[in-house]
């Protein structure tokens, strides 16, 4: 009789799209964004929104327009994201801001906008959408991956802040998941693809490679309204294909960091130059 309201960010495509469609089947009220409004779908429920994560401005609009419309919103999912790929040292200043800005400061922006209608009403969830890459990073990944590794790490500080309150916050770990988040996945290389050869171009191949047999991103959907319908409690989630969301962190975990680097190069093809 009385949907929860939902605001998700990135609704145009894969994790984003398939977990608004299935909240609006069944039964949410969903305000879900898009930088190119345009893209979002038609369905019965849903409510769209413009919002970039690289404009401040942009988001408290969105949020507020969001809020306006719905009277509270009782769940927001911090979806929205992208990655690129390259060197560390190939990246400016201004592309590692507006990387931490999309992946890390945008969503945590959403989360301080959203916070005091639910401490207000005691009520709320915060689905935080981070990558298995923040537990295990991906190589010329590694800004994507380390402002995984802070959301992560964000969800969990705020959910203990959260204790006195009925908020709860959930940090939700792809691992690779069959999206546009790889096709769009800018690479940068500032003119040093000679100075990493030949391991950037065998990362990008097992990256690839890894892609086009991963699963779809109805597996995150499903996981991402179980969370909201309160059958998933747990404050964080793995999903992805067996050996990455359960075989690899399982091991990781009980490993010294130096064989959890030797498994990462294995994994990904790296060759070791001499010292
Ligand atoms: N696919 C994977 O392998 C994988 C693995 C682990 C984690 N993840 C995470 O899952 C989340 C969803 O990604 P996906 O795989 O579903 O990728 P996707 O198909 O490329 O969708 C990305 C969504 O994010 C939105 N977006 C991108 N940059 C944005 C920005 N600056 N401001 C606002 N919206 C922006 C896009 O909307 P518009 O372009 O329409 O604005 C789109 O709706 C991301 O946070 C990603 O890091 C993905």
């Amino acid at each position: 009789l009385n949907p929860k309201r939902v605001f998700i960010t990135g609704a145009s495509s894969g994790i984003g799209l398939l977990t608004a469609r299935a909240l609006c089947e069944a039964g949410y009220l969903v305000w879900g964004t898009s930088r190119t409004p345009g893209k979002l779908p038609a369905l019965e429920g849903f409510h769209p929104i413009a919002l970039d994560l690289n404009d401040d401005e942009s988001i408290d609009s969105g949020f507020a327009s969001a809020l306006r419309e719905a009277g509270y919103i009782d769940v927001l999912i911090n979806n929205a994201g992208s990655g690129t790929f390259g060197p560390l040292e190939a990246f400016s200043s201004n592309e590692l801001r507006r990387e931490f800005q999309t992946l890390l400061v945008g969503p945590m922006r959403l989360i301080r906008l959203a916070l005091p209608s639910m401490r207000a009403r005691n009520e709320g969830l915060i689905v935080n959408v981070s990558s298995l890459a923040g537990e295990l990073p991906v190589p010329f990944l590694a800004a994507y991956s380390a402002s995984k590794s802070a959301l992560s790490a964000l969800s969990e500080g705020l959910n203990l802040e959260l204790s006195h309150t009925a908020i709860r916050v959930v940090d939700v770990r792809p691992g690779d998941i069959d999206t546009q988040f790889h096709p769009s996945t800018r690479r940068l290389d500032g003119g040093l693809s000679d100075g990493y050869a030949p391991n950037l171009e065998i990362a990008w191949r097992t990256v690839d490679h890894n892609m086009a047999r991963a699963p779809g991103p109805r597996i995150v959907a499903a996981v991402i309204v179980s969370i909201v319908n309160g059958a998933i409690r747990r404050p964080t989630v793995a999903v992805g294909d067996f050996f990455q969301a359960r075989v690899a962190p399982y091991l990781a975990r009980r490993s010294a960091r130096a064989w959890v680097q030797w498994g990462l190069r294995a994994y990904y093809g790296l060759k070791r130059g001499k010292a």
